[in-house]
């Protein structure tokens, strides 16, 4: 790499003594990348990379992670300010608009989603086709495709009143179907948002009221719920949110791109970790708490067993959101009264893996999805519903990355590939065969 001028650097590449140049560009955190638009049409040869571990797909100005430092900001603010500090929509207007809004901002930002809490009622005809038996990731991605038939319109993202539309009416509904999916699974009625009730609470009497109860959520639940809100809000190009930017890309709808992202999400290599880790703990307790036992599995490559919610693509050191989740389980299970003899496991477990050679060679930590699932148990979640909770965290950060991939008019998503089949060769029919 060659600096041309104090601005311009160029990259030059050599393939079979035939040199190529291609500009390189830096980010405002100084990571730099080779652009490699026109490497195709300036040479005729691809890059391969699976799994994207080197490739950028965008230029992004919504969240940015230094994985070797365990740095994750959004939109320039620290992960461990906005937990500590911040109320969830104040969050999800940072993350989608890009500012911290002010006080008059926030409270129309609030309206304007109370005014698009209920859901149709024929939504209900929808999740009533499903057993009780579903897994909610299932049905809540289902849920939020159908929201589409309710708003058939594809976003006019050439309107800022369309696009600003679709976004609250996608903050304002999917709490309300993801906790349906709750209801759904305990055979509860299903009901639309209690108005008078701010995000968390609503959310949680949704989730949980009986009928012919007066629901009252505990504050420490609310406070808990709101920092596991904000830890999962966002994540830059992590694969469910990949899926949403590609889907968006082929100009589907906000709900369609959404629902898209709800099913990676699911995954128990992604989101459905969080789910993983708490019957991989519960399967360490059934089985003695014998800690080595399981970190031998895991390092073991004839195991197909893994240390759920250790590991990442990006954090080489501890990713930042697991530390502040770890603290919180202590002060969340203090104060609620809660002794849980997993998060002992948990902690002897990570002592464990983070003393033993195979896990420091390999930089592999725990994530966010190590720890979250013992608040979400000792506040009451069901397991099943660990990945929905994630969802409902992450669904600003999928809206914010979708509007900012429309907004920038991006080209539909559709990688090239190296064919390794076979050359050409005649058909042969059937008797001959
Ligand atoms: C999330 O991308 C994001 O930002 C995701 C996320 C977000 O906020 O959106 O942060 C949320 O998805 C967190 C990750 C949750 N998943 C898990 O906890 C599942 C367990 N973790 C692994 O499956 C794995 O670590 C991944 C999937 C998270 C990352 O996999 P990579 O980057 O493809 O790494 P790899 O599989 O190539 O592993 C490198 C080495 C391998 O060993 P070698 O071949 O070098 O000998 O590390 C080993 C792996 O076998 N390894 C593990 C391990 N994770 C990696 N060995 C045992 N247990 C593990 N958990």
């Amino acid at each position: 790499m060659e600096v041309m001028n104090e601005k311009k650097v160029i990259a030059t590449l050599e393939v079979d003594g035939k040199k190529h140049e291609f500009p390189v560009i830096t980010g405002t955190e100084n990571e730099v990348a080779i652009d490699i638009k026109n490497l195709r049409a300036q040479t005729g040869i691809i890059t391969l990379d699976p799994g994207y571990k080197n490739t950028g797909s965008c230029e992004s100005a919504i969240t940015f992670l230094d994985g070797e430092k365990g740095i994750l900001r959004y939109r320039g603010y620290s992960i461990e300010d906005l937990a500590e500090k911040a109320d969830f929509l104040e969050v999800v207007f940072l993350l989608i608009f890009g500012e911290l809004p002010t006080k008059n901002e926030l409270d129309n930002f609030k309206t304007d989603i109370l005014g698009q809490s209920d859901v149709n009622q024929d939504m209900k005809k929808v999740i009533a086709g499903f057993p009780t038996s579903a897994h909610p990731m299932g049905v809540l991605s289902s849920l939020t495709s159908a929201l589409t038939a309710f708003n058939p319109k594809s976003v006019n993202v050439d309107s800022e009143e369309d696009m600003y539309k679709a976004i609250v009416k996608t903050l304002a509904k999917f709490p309300t179907i993801a906790a349906w999916t709750l209801r759904n699974r305990n055979a509860l009625p299903l009901k639309n948002r209690d108005k008078n009730l701010g995000f968390e609470e609503s959310f949680l009497k949704m989730m949980f009221e009986k009928p012919g109860e007066e629901y009252k959520s505990n504050p420490i639940v609310v406070d808990a719920l709101n920092k596991l809100l904000i830890l999962h809000a966002d994540h830059e190009q992590n694969c469910s949110t990949s899926t949403v930017r590609m889907v968006g890309s082929s100009q589907a709808g906000l709900f369609a791109s959404i629902s898209a992202g709800v099913s990676a999400l699911w995954g128990p290599l992604h989101g459905g970790a969080n789910q993983a880790v708490i019957e991989m703990l519960e399967e360490i307790e059934k089985d003695g708490g014998d800690t080595s036992k399981f970190i031998n599995k895991a390092k073991d490559k004839e195991d197909p067993f893994r240390l759920m919610g250790f590991g990442h693509r990006v954090y080489k050191n501890f990713d930042p959101r697991a530390r502040i989740i770890k603290k919180a389980a202590d002060e969340v299970l203090s104060d609620l009264g809660v002794n849980d003899p997993i998060l002992g496991i948990a902690k002897a477990l990570e002592k464990a893996a983070l003393e033993d050679p195979y896990f420091v060679e390999r930089k592999l930590y725990p994530n966010v999805d190590f720890y979250s699932g013992i608040i979400y148990r000792a506040i009451g979640i069901p397991t099943e519903m660990f990945t929905v909770l994630f969802a409902v965290g992450r669904l600003p950060g999928w809206i914010a990355q979708w509007r900012e991939m429309r907004l920038g008019k991006e080209p539909i998503g559709r990688p090239r590939q190296v064919y390794i089949g076979e050359n050409l060769r005649e058909f042969k029919d059937l008797e001959n065969r």
